[in-house]
């Protein structure tokens, strides 16, 4: 290992980072990144890569969005602070509230804003939890989310996280947490077994669950439209509709978590729009502001605020709320950002791009390394295995996802690696024609170059 810079040397002995193995990191130290521009980032070397990941799913916009600047910078000097606590308001709330319901894909009354996509999730099911106390239905708590579905990381949005990264020695999930199956096709259909025949299994399973553990004992159900972190897997066809029906025949609350999908991933607005689902509420963050400041949100039904509003009044105060949660200067943002995603029409162009982005992107699947190349509108996910044939995944200790993002980055390519070597993919939807070619031209050289090294070390 060459020495660290002294750049490193100060980040491995000041940071303590999150995702990485923390002992390895020290000898590896980190890439830093300087500056961006557009759809690319710049290291402190001053070398160019595509971020072929938006960051973290979440830089729609691209870097260096100079609307978005001044949009801060206005507000910032107007009201650089004001809360929604205790009946004080601000314009940018209020507008950007307004602005979501008008955009949603199912009737939305209220929106309550939150800091993260973990607090957003966090507050759902705290939601979840008042509404059935308010509805006189005290044991109605447990909520199931699904294996591989990554919710967050806070106490109770890891425990809807189905990694086990996530949970394990954080003494997690919490009781009443449970896991539905994921419905990845490819790894978890039996022989045979159609997209549609996959789907009414896993419908028939959720049913089992919920009737196992009791209807009246179960609060809602969450799910993201495209699972993201936990390898880019786009659920099997009919398998929404099927499970929309079961959450309705028990009276289970549905939320889509947008996190991801939200703002025009998959080509339309909303993920829940392209796989034609109605959640009864939607949590929103990431790309709501082109990440250009933290901000994210919980959007609700009618049925949900007439129950917080009964709560309230009893208890005499809804006691919930983040200091910074619709912060003025992050509202101000997100509203631009939206402007910018209606006016650019960012979104169609999204769906414009996508038979572009998926052809390159399914393309891979001929690779000798890659299992199962996959993905809808602007999300992919490359799934490197030791075996095609039998789909025999690579021993986790061999590191060979992380070896194709250093290849990728040799490259100038950012992209991420997660659990089962499952690299994935999410540019900025402001990429061009020309610029997915360059990227996945990239990511070609860096996957034969990853071959090259599998081979030589026998790893297959
Ligand atoms: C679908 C989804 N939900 C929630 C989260 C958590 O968001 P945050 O990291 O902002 O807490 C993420 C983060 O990647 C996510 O992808």
């Amino acid at each position: 290992m060459p020495p660290l810079s002294n750049l490193a040397t100060r980040d491995v002995e000041t940071l303590v980072h999150p995702y990485i193995n923390l002992a390895k990191f020290r000898e590896t130290g980190p890439l830093v990144i300087e500056r961006g521009l557009g759809i690319y980032v710049y290291d402190s070397d001053g070398k160019a890569y595509i971020e072929g990941m938006a960051g973290l799913w979440c830089t729609s916009l691209g870097y260096g969005n100079e609307e978005l600047v001044e949009a801060a910078a206005v507000q910032m000097r107007k009201l650089s602070f004001a809360h929604l606590f205790t009946g004080k308001s601000h314009d940018p709330a209020i507008e950007l509230a307004e602005k979501l319901k008008e955009i949603a894909p199912v009737p939305i009354s209220k929106v309550f804003f939150c800091n993260s996509g973990s607090e957003a999730n966090d507050t759902q099911v705290k939601l979840v939890w008042y509404l059935n106390n308010a509805l006189g239905r005290p044991h109605k708590k447990k909520i199931i989310s699904r294996m591989k579905g990554y919710h967050g990381v806070t106490i109770v949005a890891a425990s809807l996280t189905g990694l086990p990264a996530n949970h394990r020695d954080f003494d997690l999930p919490l009781p009443g947490f449970l896991h539905a199956a994921c419905p990845h096709h490819y790894r978890f259909a039996e022989d045979g077994e159609s997209e549609e025949q996959f789907a009414t299994r896993l419908a028939e399973d959720l049913d089992t669950l919920i009737v196992k553990e009791g209807p009246d004992t179960v609060a809602a159900f969450i799910a993201e439209p495209v699972m993201g972190a936990g390898g880019v897997i786009v659920p099997p066809k009919t398998y929404f509709e099927k499970i929309m029906e079961v959450c309705e025949r028990h009276d289970v609350f549905m939320i889509s978590d947008e996190v991801i999908c939200g703002f025009g991933r998959l080509g339309t607005a909303f993920g829940c729009e392209k796989l034609d689902f109605r959640p009864h509420a939607i949590s929103v963050a990431k790309a709501l502001s082109s990440a250009y400041l933290p901000i994210a949100g919980v959007m609700i039904p009618e049925s949900m605020y007439q129950a917080l509003l009964a709560e309230s009044k009893k208890i005499g105060v809804f006691g919930h709320g983040f200091t910074y949660g619709g912060h003025p200067v992050s509202a101000a943002v997100a509203l631009k950002a939206i402007e910018i995603y209606q006016r650019d029409r960012i979104f169609e162009k999204a769906a414009a791009l996508s038979p572009k982005f998926q052809s390159r992107l399914s393309a891979l699947g001929a690779h000798p390394l890659v299992g199962e190349a996959r993905g809808l509108g602007m999300i992919g996910g490359v799934e490197l295995v030791a075996d095609k044939r039998s789909k025999r995944a690579f021993a986790p200790q061999h590191g060979v996802g992380a070896r194709a993002v250093q290849c990728a980055e040799a490259e100038g390519l950012i992209v991420r690696s997660v659990l089962g070597d499952v690299l994935t993919l999410c540019p900025p939807l402001i990429i061009s024609e020309s610029e997915i070619d360059d990227l996945f031209d990239r990511l070609s050289r860096a996957l034969d170059k990853t071959l090259d090294w599998v081979k030589r070390e026998q790893l297959a």
